[in-house]
């Protein structure tokens, strides 16, 4: 392993959608990583969801070549461990990249337990989407090697990541972050600490004026996702997208805005939305959101 700020290891905090995603990216580009995990159970299960995305990648890019879809998915797979014992990891890893869930609290928990595991120059890393850098930086004593790393889902696929600054960020840290961004094969995008960073910013109130559009009656959920598709190119409509994410995901968003910025009408919350959200009804994980889904 090295020293300094060429990263090598990366080790990956939750085995969740986005945790597994970016483990798979960063090992499929060379780097060792090992994924942190509570329950030895949701690492296996994170296991066999990489194995399967790598196969979808690998037939993309070597078309019937099965030699080398077969080479990549193992050589891939082979650098990638899980492990249950934090502590025991972080003692010798480059990056620490954290994918838990969004709870301040628990987030400053964990980092501030491995500040002082850590070797000096690792550099920490959270890829929240909602909640600011700096109230997770400072319950470590390394401001200065501390950064956002905001990946989007499908993390395989799409291909930005946005790389968070806070005032306190070091130069070396936030171009090894950059340079990581690049070799994971991401096209990076710099953006100072402020809620939502680019892309929630603009995407969470457009998901949200849809959902308040629907309220009104303005149209359907069908034909506002067709509208924005065919009308402005997207890949998905607001619905569709909502479904995807996670309505809870989008509600967490907005209550957190909400309560920070109670006077900024875009981060109002949504009576539909938190209707939906305790019956349940989370989107495409749930079999249900604003469409119904097959199990
Ligand atoms: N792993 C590997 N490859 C995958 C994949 C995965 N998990 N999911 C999709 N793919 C690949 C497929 O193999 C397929 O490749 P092909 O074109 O060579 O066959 C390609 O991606 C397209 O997939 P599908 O044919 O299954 O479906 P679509 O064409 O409908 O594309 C999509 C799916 C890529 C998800 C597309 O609909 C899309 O880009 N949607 C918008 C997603 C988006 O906006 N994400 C950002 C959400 S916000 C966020 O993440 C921030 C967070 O903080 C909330």
């Amino acid at each position: 392993m090295s020293s300094g700020n060429v990263i090598n290891h990366v080790t990956i905090i939750g085995a969740g959608l986005m945790g597994s995603g970016i483990a798979q990216v960063a090992a499929s580009s060379g780097h060792k990583v090992t994924m942190v995990e509570l329950d030895s159970k949701l690492l296996d299960k994170a296991q066999k969801n990489i194995e399967k995305s790598l196969e979808r990648v690998a037939k993309k890019q070597f078309k019937g070549e099965e030699d080398k879809i077969a080479g990549f998915v193992n050589e891939s797979i082979s650098r990638i461990s899980g492990s249950t014992d934090l502590n025991s990891v972080v003692k010798d890893t480059d990056l620490v990249i954290e994918a838990i869930v969004e709870n301040l609290e628990v987030k400053q928990k964990l980092f501030g337990q491995i500040d002082g595991v850590a070797k000096p120059s690792t550099i920490f890393a959270s890829n929240t989407s909602s909640i600011p850098i700096k109230d997770i930086a400072k319950s470590t004593s390394r401001l200065d090697r501390f950064c956002g790393l905001h990946f989007f889902n499908p993390v395989p696929v799409m291909k930005l990541l946005e790389v968070i600054r806070i005032p306190e960020t070091s130069d070396a840290t936030y171009n090894a972050a950059m340079e990581f961004g690049k070799k994971v094969g991401k096209t990076c995008v710099t953006c100072k600490d402020t809620p939502g960073f680019i892309v929630n910013r603009l995407l969470v109130p457009y998901m949200a004026e849809a959902v308040r559009m629907l309220e009104r009656g303005d149209a359907t959920a069908r034909d506002i996702d067709t509208a924005m598709k065919l009308g402005a190119g997207y890949p998905m409509g607001p619905f569709e997208l909502s479904d995807y994410v996670g309505l809870d995901t989008t509600k967490f968003i907005l209550d957190g805005w909400s309560k920070n910025y109670p006077d900024n009408p875009l981060f109002k919350t949504i009576p539909m939305l938190t209707k939906l959200v305790e019956e349940g009804k989370l989107g495409m994980k749930t079999g249900e959101g604003f469409y119904k889904y097959q199990k």
